[in-house]
């Protein structure tokens, strides 16, 4: 049986960077919900689809095929989308997509079954000297209330709003992926938005399960959350 970590909260909270290291730390698997939505939404916009056809866009993520061939690598339908889906465009017409309940049944169900080790994705999973995947960690919204609600460790993870966009900012400008004029208080609406759509959408809302534990990265170092969560997963 696999040790299964859940672990969410708002945008750019931290989650992502956390769960990945977190993951390698552990010899676990580490699945990105989030780039999941994101990568459907990448196709619609890709192919034309109008974001708000909920039949259309729920046929696209049902013939999506979408892959974490490495530790935070995103595939999809045989191509590398680690860094397309990281951009403003798809940020701003993900909440339809998110909120578009055939979707996130279709999602869900992947993301179950990627919480088993006899998935097919783990096949060839080698890490700490060990052949077998021992556990998971998958970040996301609804990680701990809807997809894994027996999870064996939950963790909340919430930032100032400011600490987050400054942190996005900095993420985007690293990797060049920045918009021509976008500034952190642009970014800081962006996060504003989602995370209020996130937070009042019909099904399954961004909402701390009643027993995770909450971590606030406002002045910690990545280090020190990682640890921190490591800390729980050990005691
Ligand atoms: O985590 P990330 O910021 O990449 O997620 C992008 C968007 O995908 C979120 O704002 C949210 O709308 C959606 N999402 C979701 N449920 C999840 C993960 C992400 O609705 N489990």
């Amino acid at each position: 049986r696999l040790f299964r970590i859940a672990i969410d909260g708002p945008a750019a909270s931290g989650k992502s960077t956390t769960a990945k290291l977190l993951a390698k730390k552990l010899g676990f698997g580490y699945i990105d919900s989030g780039a999941m939505y994101r990568a459907v939404t990448l196709k619609c916009l890709d192919q034309g689809v109008p974001i708000t056809d909920t039949q259309k866009v729920q046929d696209i993520a049902h013939h999506a095929k979408i892959r974490f061939p490495s530790l935070g690598t995103v595939e999809l339908d045989g191509k590398d989308v680690s860094t397309a889906i990281r951009t403003s465009r798809i940020v701003q017409n993900i909440s339809p997509i998110a909120s578009n309940p055939g979707v996130r049944a279709t999602l869900a169900n992947q993301q179950r079954s990627l919480a088993h080790a006899n998935d097919p994705a783990w096949s060839g999973f080698k890490h700490k000297n060990t052949e077998k995947i021992r556990g998971v960690v998958m970040d996301g919204r609804d990680i701990g209330t809807v997809i894994l609600p027996d999870a064996e460790l939950k963790v909340f993870i919430v930032a100032e709003p400011h600490v987050r966009a400054q942190r996005r900012y900095d993420e985007l400008k690293e990797k060049n992926s920045l918009a021509q004029g976008e500034t952190v208080e642009a970014i800081a609406q962006d996060l504003e938005a989602r995370d209020e759509a996130d937070r009042t959408r019909k099904v399954s809302p961004l909402k701390k399960a009643k027993d995770a534990i909450e971590l606030d990265t406002s002045h910690k170092t990545i280090d020190e959350q990682v640890s921190a969560i490591e800390k729980l997963v050990y005691d």
